[in-house]
């Protein structure tokens, strides 16, 4: 996918459900419990061994979900998730190997940054979407204004503490595109298979929006 059409795609959405599966299966039923709630999008994170055949097997049979790997921290996982098709991957930190050997690949990659040194390294590198992370904790809505001030043609996309409550602060902010953010799919709910739970949230998360 193009990183424009990437863009958009993630400003229609609005919202980004970060998710871990302990067991890849579980992934299809959260799937279409994130499309019948209205977000068709997912950022399935290497945080759990079910990662990568989650994505592989979320691409293959869901291929509307606007897929993301996330918390990337290898080449290896860069790798899995590039040949199981995902349109961005992403990584919590700014690691030039890894983003060099992404793009290298022709792969979107989309780094976390929380700093002006780490949001110019990127730029220096073509970059120009990233993620801001941990948002709440590294500066919030305040921190981004101040990064507008200074990089405007930077796009953001803030994770790490976004909830109900301070979603539409960020989504108000010229340079952001999207929120990431796990309190859709909870942890509990997909172990429990409360797959209609997610369903509810996500509607409810959508709503709540601006
Ligand atoms: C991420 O990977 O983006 C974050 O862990 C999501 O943060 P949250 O759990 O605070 O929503």
């Amino acid at each position: 996918m193009d990183k424009e059409k990437l863009v958009e795609a993630l400003k229609q959405c609005r919202l980004v459900p970060v998710i871990v599966v302990e067991k890849a299966e579980e992934i299809l039923p959260l799937g279409e419990a994130l499309v019948k709630g209205g977000l068709p999008v997912a950022e399935v994170t290497f945080r759990s061994p079910a990662a990568a055949d989650a994505i592989r097997l979320l691409k293959k049979e869901m291929p509307e979900v606007l897929l993301g790997a996330g918390t990337v921290l290898t080449k290896e996982q860069i790798d899995t998730a590039a040949d199981a098709g995902a349109a961005f991957i992403v990584s919590p930190g700014f690691n030039p190997v890894n983003v060099k050997y992404a793009m290298d690949k022709g792969q979107i990659m989309v780094p976390g940054i929380n700093s002006p040194s780490e949001a110019e390294q990127a730029m220096a590198m073509g970059l120009d979407v990233l993620k801001f992370f941990p948002a709440e904790n590294a500066g919030g809505v305040g921190m981004l204004k101040a990064m507008n001030a200074v990089y405007p043609n930077l796009r953001i996309m803030p994770t790490g503490g976004i909830n109900p409550g301070n979603v539409n602060d960020y989504l108000a902010l010229p340079n952001v595109i999207a929120c990431g953010g796990s309190w859709m799919c909870k942890k509990d709910l997909i172990s429990a298979g409360e797959f209609d739970k997610i369903e509810a949230l996500v509607k409810e998360a959508l709503a709540a929006l601006n």
